[in-house]
């Protein structure tokens, strides 16, 4: 006799319907599953056994075979346990007696331990999504992931904690009630944090470039010498960004999800990511895959930040990495049967110094590299890295008198109100072209609508083009940070003073990188 009972699969950032399929047979007792299968899922086995036995139930001593379809996909992780449990009990007659057609209704997912209970897995999020938008409306699912599964509207989700309690909820011996929806809006807290650019003294150039960065989601180097504060603007960075939109959660938390890092009291991720990974972290922790496939820390950091602190300290082979993801937002990784694209769609904030003794280019303190060296140090980073750098910024220390004096500065909050505006007329501009929220994102099509400029901004672009010898790919970029300049003024059309300004950001390739 052949069981069908519904579950799910990951496969990247998306579920798939895995149909598992059951055969009992007389013969010698075994079980075996099989349809592209990894070692983690024969695990699964044992846990099954004992948790159908802890509950219970008799585990039945026949030969058992197990097929998840489709198999052409590679299944990995423990979110089967609980739709294969059930399909053994159904086949069995230990539940839905004379009305097995009565699971086919519900989608299982859920991890089983060795006594019985169900127990969280990553990934709830994404299954659920893809599930909704395949005709599927009736969940059963851990309780540990019921607050995650709670932003999905229109669903049917019922939370469970043990295989004894899914078997007599499906034989109507208990109730459980479905779980109520929350609106992200309302759930949405601000936090706490001590991190306010009111406490950044001086440094006006840097904030305004940073609440340019955060407005049109633009790219920064911070260059300056020891102590000169980038570590800490960059990390008052995230206080400005602006608010995350419903659906760019959605995306975060099924990277996150997937990732196992989501915080399951919250159930869905309501800040920007703000990853700062170290310098030593290896090529796999940043750009995701492995044996066992997940998203990296460039992903982690979709529709968020991305700090990489004393840039020239990484791998050179490590940021080479970084070009496909700074220019597509998204990054591919091999595995050995295919491969997977992840999205990394970040805003990438970076900070060095400009020699090896730091003090190049400062005010007050004497350099003393060769110009060798310094060469050397500079050219770790490739010119085509620093070409996706929209803006690049010379940060030298704050003078005593800035340090000490009491100017009030103006606070994140401040800051961030009109990163708010600015923000919200680009989601209005864009709000046809999908995965698309900030300037800096803008397609080739996009920019002749939106990036016009007079004859006098054309001439100027072109001088500046010359002479800092700059790339067309820096062209475009200043556009789109003088299109961002524009909307934080309100102001519908890009003027000469935006360029201007979006030009200044640009004057460093000509300083550090021209040979
Ligand atoms: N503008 C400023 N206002 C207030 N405090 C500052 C300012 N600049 C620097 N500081 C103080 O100096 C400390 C050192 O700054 P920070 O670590 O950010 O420098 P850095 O540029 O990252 O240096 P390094 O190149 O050595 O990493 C900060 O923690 C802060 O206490
Ligand atoms: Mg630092
Ligand atoms: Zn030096």
């Amino acid at each position: 006799m052949l069981t069908i009972v519904n579950g799910f699969g990951i496969k990247g950032i998306d579920g798939y319907a895995v149909k598992v399929e059951i055969d009992i047979n007389a013969g010698l007792p075994k079980l075996d599953i099989v349809g592209m299968v990894s070692t983690s899922i024969k695990e699964s086995k044992e846990r099954i056994r004992s948790a159908i036995k802890n509950s219970g139930m008799q585990f039945p001593i026949k030969s058992i075979t197990v097929n998840l379809a489709p198999a052409d996909i590679k299944k990995e992780g423990a979110m089967y346990d609980l739709p294969i449990a059930i399909a053994i009990l159904g086949a069995t007659q230990q539940v839905c007696v004379d009305r097995l057609q009565d699971l086919k209704q519900y989608v299982f997912l859920g991890e089983l331990s060795l006594s019985g209970e169900v127990k969280k897995i990553n990934g709830v999020l994404p299954m659920l999504i893809s599930a909704k938008e395949l005709g599927y409306s009736k969940f059963i699912l851990p309780k540990d992931n019921a607050m995650e599964a709670s932003f999905i509207e229109g669903i049917e989700v019922y939370p469970v904690k043990s295989l004894k309690e899914v078997v007599d909820f499906l034989d109507h011996k208990i109730h459980i009630p479905p779980i109520e929806a929350h609106s992200f809006e309302s759930m949405r807290t601000k936090q706490h944090t001590d991190v306010d650019f009111k406490y950044v003294k001086g440094q006006s150039r840097a904030k305004r470039a940073l609440e340019i960065a955060a407005a049109g989601g633009h790219n920064v180097l911070m260059i300056g010498p020891p102590g000169s504060g980038k570590t800490m603007l960059a990390r008052c960075f995230p206080t400005i960004l602006p608010d995350l939109t419903f659906k760019e959660a959605l995306e975060v938390t099924k990277i996150h999800s997937i990732a196992g890092i989501l915080d399951p009291t919250k159930g869905i991720v309501f800040t920007r990511p703000f990853r700062a990974p170290h310098h030593t972290a290896t090529l796999v922790a940043l750009t995701g895959g492995g044996k066992y496939a997940k998203p990296g820390e460039i992903s982690l950091a979709h529709n968020g930040v991305l700090f990489l602190d004393e840039l020239p300290e990484y791998n050179r082979s490590t940021l080479e990495c970084m070009r496909q993801p700074l220019e597509d937002g998204v990054i591919t990784v091999a595995r050995n049967e295919a491969t997977i694209e992840y999205p990394a769609n970040f805003t990438l904030i970076a900070s060095m110094n400009p020699c090896p003794c730091g003090n190049y280019g400062s005010r007050d303190k004497e350099c003393r590299c060769t110009p060798q060296a310094i060469h050397r140090y500079l050219s770790k980073l490739s010119g085509p890295l620093m070409d996706r750098i929209d803006m690049h910024i010379e940060v030298d220390s704050v003078t005593y008198q800035d340090l000490t004096n009491d100017v009030l500065e103006e606070s994140s909050d401040q800051i961030k109100h009109r990163v708010n505006q600015a923000r919200a007329i680009q989601l209005e501009r864009y709000k046809n072209a999908d995965g698309i929220y900030a300037n800096s994102k803008m397609t080739q099509t996009m920019m002749k609508k939106y990036c016009k400029i007079s004859e006098d901004s054309m001439q100027l672009l072109d001088m500046a083009f010359t002479k800092l010898n700059l790339s067309a790919r820096a062209y475009n970029r200043i556009l789109k940070v003088a299109r961002t300049i524009a909307d934080l003024e309100g102001s519908q059309d890009i003027m000469e003073e935006h360029i201007m300004e979006a030009i200044s950001y640009r004057n460093l390739d000509h300083k550090y990188w021209d040979n």
